[in-house]
């Protein structure tokens, strides 16, 4: 809590009882920002809704999941430590659901099939895309990406990389979990942890994918070298507190161009916002001010 303020107040939606209802079920769920971006939407769209957060021990996971289908909701966000669960109880698996292995959206069907879908990837694209930084791919020169990390996010920002055409190579501290997420992305390359900031020159995007750099993460200072990078490198990292990590102040501080985790955040909750309260919801910086208010 170190850029904190309150958010600033919204007026509060009434609810009818023609209500849409949403939800995010995590174990623990406190920390989840996604009530306050949801709300934030429903709140200046005007729509007759609630978003709430629903801790769900793991033990009662699929009994949850199936009360809120019965009690009329329209579906819910998944969050740590139920992606897994979640990708194994939906009927109907979205294209991103199956790349990414996980599932953090779910949508319940009017016939009561479950759509699971996972937005984390996408969301990242999307992201790159708002800021224009996303690079222009040419049939006869692939650009590249490489990821520090091969845990969850990693797998779905690999994914939602690969499936834009881009050429994607992981590295990671433990290079079986690297190997373990090539066999499951054909076409991914591993590098190694010790060698990467040596092959920085080779890639047009360096994506952090891993917990270094969060506060109150394994290690908030990390600042790897970066001074191999080409110049038009675009540097990215997923974590989002504190808004410029050590890694993107080195970026900057050598010329390139960066973009935080944020982003990521708030472009993934808009497909399930506009499946369950059927209104494309905008990514603006009023949105970003609210919701980094909260940290
Ligand atoms: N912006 C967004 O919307 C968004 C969305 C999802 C996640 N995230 C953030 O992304 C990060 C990763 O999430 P995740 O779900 O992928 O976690 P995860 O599955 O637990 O993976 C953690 C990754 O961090 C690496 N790591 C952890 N400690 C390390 C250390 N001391 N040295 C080197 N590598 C280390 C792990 O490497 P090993 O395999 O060697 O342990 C692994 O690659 C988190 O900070 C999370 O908050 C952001």
């Amino acid at each position: 809590m170190t850029e904190s303020a309150q958010a600033p107040m919204l007026p509060r939606q009434i609810l009818t009882g023609k209500a849409r209802l949403a939800g995010v079920l995590g174990w623990p769920v406190s920390h989840s920002r996604s009530p306050v971006l949801h709300n934030y939407w429903l709140s200046r769209y005007g729509i007759d809704g609630a978003y709430v957060p629903l801790p769900v021990h793991p033990d009662n996971f699929e009994q949850a999941v199936r009360g809120l289908q019965a009690a009329g909701f329209r579906g819910a966000n998944v969050t740590i430590p139920h992606k897994e669960a979640a990708y194994a109880l939906t009927d109907d698996l979205d294209h991103s659901a199956q790349r990414a292995g996980a599932v953090n959206t779910l949508v319940f069907q009017p016939d009561g099939r479950i759509r699971g879908i996972s937005t984390d990837g996408d969301g990242f694209v999307d992201s790159m895309k708002a800021e224009g930084l996303f690079p222009h791919t040419h049939a006869t020169e692939r650009k590249r990406a490489l990821l520090l990390g091969a845990g969850g996010a990693a797998r779905s920002v690999a994914a939602a990389l690969q499936d834009q055409g881009l050429d994607v190579a992981v590295t990671n501290r433990t290079v079986e979990r690297a190997e373990k997420l090539a066999d499951a992305l054909p076409g991914l390359d591993v590098v190694s942890w010790a060698e990467w900031e040596a092959q920085l020159g080779m890639y047009d995007v360096l994506v952090n994918t891993t917990s270094l750099g969060m506060e109150g993460g394994p290690d908030p200072m990390f600042r790897p070298n970066l001074k191999r990078a080409a110049h038009h490198l675009v540097v990215a990292d997923i974590v989002y507190v504190p808004r410029l990590t050590p890694l993107l102040a080195e970026a900057e501080q050598q010329g390139l161009k960066t973009l935080g985790g944020l982003g990521m955040l708030l472009h993934q909750a808009r497909l399930g916002f506009r499946e369950w309260f059927g209104q494309d919801p905008e990514v603006d910086a009023d949105l970003e001010a609210y919701v980094r208010a909260t940290f």
